[in-house]
C-alpha cells in the first residue's frame, strides 16, 4: 500500500505508457490457461471463419479499451484502495486480451489497426471519468463491465455453432466482467447519471461496427 501511496504523477505516466506499449504492441501474456485450448479446434467455412474473427477482433479491442480505461482510471485514482481495485481488474483484462489474441491467430486473422487510437481515446475517458472522483471511477467500471458483460452474452449467440474455441473464452470472460461489475458496486461505485450510459453505449456501437471489419 505504501509504496502506492508515494507514486508520483511521472511514475504514473510511466506506469501508463509501459502498459500501453505491451497492449497495442507487445503479446500480453495471461496468467491463467486459454479456456479455448480445451475445446476440438474445428476447421470452418470462409464465412463462419470470417465473421468469427470479426466477432473476435471486436472482443479484442474491447478489451484493449477496457485496459486503457482502467490504467487510465488508476493513474488519477485518489485513493489507494480504488487504485489497486482498478490495477487488479486490468490483470484480469489482461488474460481476456491475449486469449483473443490467440484466438484471432488459430482463425488466420489479425487485431484491429486502430488498437493505438482506440487505446488513446479510452485513456483518456477513463482518466476524465477518474477525476471526478472515485465513486464515478467505480461507477464508470461498472456500467463498462455491464455493457460488455451484455455484448459477450450476445457474441455468444451469434457466433457460428462449430466455434467452440471462441464460445468457451467468451463464457470465462463473461463471468469475469459480470464479477468486475460486482465488485465494483461492493467498493461503493456511485450509479453514473444519464445521458453517460446512452453516450457510452453509442461509442461501443461505433466501435464494435469499425473493429468487426478494420
Ligand atoms: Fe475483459
Ligand atoms: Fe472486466
Amino acid at each position: 500500500m505504501d509504496t502506492l501511496r508515494h507514486l508520483n504523477p511521472l511514475d504514473r505516466l510511466l506506469d501508463s505508457a509501459q502498459n500501453a506499449l505491451s497492449t497495442v504492441l507487445g503479446a500480453p501474456r495471461a496468467e491463467r490457461p486459454n479456456p479455448g485450448l480445451g475445446e476440438p479446434d474445428v476447421v470452418l467455412d470462409e464465412s463462419e471463419r470470417r465473421h468469427a474473427a470479426g466477432l473476435m477482433r471486436i472482443n479484442h479491442v474491447g478489451e484493449v479499451c477496457a485496459q486503457a480505461l482502467y490504467i487510465g482510471q488508476a493513474a488519477v485514482a485518489r485513493e489507494p484502495a480504488t487504485r489497486a481495485h482498478l490495477l487488479e481488474a486490468a490483470q484480469e483484462e489482461t488474460d481476456h486480451l491475449a486469449w483473443c489474441a490467440d484466438r484471432l491467430r488459430e482463425l488466420d486473422s489479425r487485431p484491429s489497426l486502430f488498437n493505438p487510437l482506440w487505446y488513446a481515446g479510452s485513456w483518456a475517458i477513463g482518466a476524465a471519468a477518474g477525476l471526478r472522483g472515485d465513486g464515478w471511477n467505480l461507477g464508470f467500471v461498472v456500467e463498462t463491465e455491464r455493457q460488455v458483460e451484455a455484448h459477450l452474452e450476445e457474441h455468444l449467440q451469434t457466433l457460428p455453432p462449430a466455434d467452440a474455441r471462441s464460445r468457451a473464452i467468451l463464457s470465462v470472460m463473461k463471468d469475469d466482467e459480470a464479477r468486475h461489475a460486482d465488485n465494483a458496486l461492493a467498493a461503493g461505485a456511485r450509479v453514473l447519471p444519464w445521458p453517460i450510459p446512452t453516450v457510452m453505449a453509442a461509442m461501443s456501437t461505433v466501435m464494435k461496427t469499425v473493429a468487426y471489419r478494420i
